[in-house]
């Protein structure tokens, strides 16, 4: 834990300061910084290889938004003051070159070390020289802030045992550069009104790179383990007690998609990117949520693949270079944010509830338990479609009206798809020769060992597998 020491205290009032405590100049500038960190770990987070660092920083991500957030409530408490305060150009050049790192190992070491350290050193400050008395608020966010900036530390610290990396000497150097440039943040860095701080990256020429994936955690082919299972979905309940296991796992890749959108969406308001990332860290969490139950009942990530790429051979697949990904359009973000809340999520709920109803009438309390948190989650999720998409057309400038229509014949649409796709492969005469199709019953021959469901003969028919 990191101890908080005792400084002089020192009145937050002078001649100039008006009606606003000269703290709350810092606050801004603390806020305007977190903020920046939220969109950095947006813009690099998808390079992790391994599972758990990639739901490590769906957390981060979701933990910097709840700073923010927590500092911005406070200022907003100040009459007068915007949470969006401008603040000086010259901590945009700071955040701006810890974002343009020369590697992604060394943008993990100019975040969560050195940029992290010098923002907790002025969290410390501020609560010696602050009165905890009269700004016991602020003191209690902070202490909550420094707790969790302490996690994101312990995190680093394990993460560089497991993967070794040397600093980039010149970059450390610049960021060095900076923080003397603002006096390594000892108190509120002066505003140009003629010249402030823009959201982080926006005048770089930095680009996210396309997400990174463990080349053996993809399927290669023409065939996907799921088109099989989506031919038995509606008949067999041990059908859908694989589905749901490996349907969850691959939601991590959603989570990866999220960050984009984070990352491409900085100029709308500040409560589109919260609940975006909650959005998204939710994602995450139901991918591990699938990873977690794959592992209780036996099956490695590898065989039932985190990802299908159709049409493609493994050769043929160039796993490894990340290249710079496209900046998102405001039209591209309406349609995949549409189409996530109001055809998929929308889509889904009563395969859903089925499925945890089903599974606890057969004894798999595990699966069913993983179904309720994801249909509450889910529920929230559709309300944020309902809440922000009428920003995000207006942003892209399109039409919205009529959207909830739209959706509905799209999942009727989507329906038809489906059932014609699996209505074809049931017809397929020769299935047993489908490598696929046969690790898709060795699969099941495995679960009916590991965790058999008392209703599995007994379970009456449900509905299609809806997309
Ligand atoms: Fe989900
Ligand atoms: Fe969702």
């Amino acid at each position: 834990m990191t101890t908080i020491p005792a400084l002089t205290v020192r009145s937050q009032v002078d001649v100039s300061s008006g009606k606003v405590p000269l703290s709350v100049r810092r606050l801004c500038d603390l806020t305007y910084l977190e903020r920046s960190i939220h969109r950095m770990l947006c813009g690099w987070g998808n390079q992790f290889q391994g599972w758990d660092d990639k739901v490590a920083v769906c957390r981060h991500v979701w933990d910097q938004a709840c700073i923010v957030e927590r500092l911005r409530n406070r200022i907003t408490q100040f009459p007068g003051v915007q949470a969006d305060e401008p603040v000086s150009v010259e901590l945009e050049r700071l955040v701006n070159t810890v974002l343009c790192a020369p590697s992604f190992e060394d943008a993990l070491d100019g975040i969560y070390q050195v940029l992290n350290t010098s923002i907790v050193n002025a969290y410390l400050d501020f609560i010696g020289e602050v009165s905890g008395i009269h700004d016991a608020p602020t003191h209690q966010i902070i202490r909550e802030i420094v707790t969790i900036k302490d996690l994101h530390r312990r995190w680093r610290s394990e993460y560089r045992m497991r993967v070794n990396h040397t600093p980039d000497a010149v970059y450390m150097q610049r960021i060095n550069e900076q923080l003397q440039a603002v006096g390594n943040l000892s108190s509120s860095v002066k505003v140009d009104p003629q010249h402030t701080a823009d959201p982080v990256g926006v005048n770089t020429d930095f680009r996210p790179l396309k997400h990174r994936v463990d080349p053996t955690w993809k399927t290669y082919g023409d065939r996907d383990l799921l088109d099989w299972i989506a031919v038995d979905f509606a008949q067999s309940i041990e059908s859908r007690q694989l589905f749901w296991a490996v349907g969850y796992m691959r939601e991590l890749g959603l989570a990866m998609e999220q960050l984009l959108w984070l990352y491409d969406s900085h100029d709308l308001p500040w409560a589109f990117g919260l609940d975006e990332s909650r959005h998204m860290w939710d994602e995450s969490r139901h991918g591990d949520s699938g990873y977690a139950r794959l592992k209780e009942l036996g099956i490695d990530i590898g065989e039932v693949g985190f990802a299908h790429v159709r049409g493609l051979q493994r050769d043929d697949a160039n796993h490894n270079v990340s290249q710079p990904t496209e900046p998102m359009s405001p039209t591209a973000l309406y349609d995949v944010l549409f189409f996530i809340c109001m055809v998929a999520e929308t889509g889904h709920f009563r395969v859903k509830r089925e499925a945890f109803a089903d599974f606890r009438e057969g004894g798999d309390m595990a699966s069913a338990e993983m179904m309720l948190y994801d249909i509450i989650d889910e529920t929230m999720h559709v309300q944020y479609g309902h809440q922000w998409l009428e920003t995000l057309a207006r942003r892209a400038g399109i039409e919205h009206e009529g959207y909830e229509k739209r959706a509905s014949g799209l999942r009727q649409q989507k329906q038809i798809d489906a059932d014609a796709r699996a209505d074809i492969l049931r017809k397929m005469p020769d299935r047993q020769a489908c490598p696929v199709y046969q690790n898709y019953q060795q699969l099941l021959s495995h679960l009916r060992e590991r965790c058999p469901l008392s209703n599995a003969r007994t379970c009456p028919p449900r509905s299609s597998k809806p997309m």
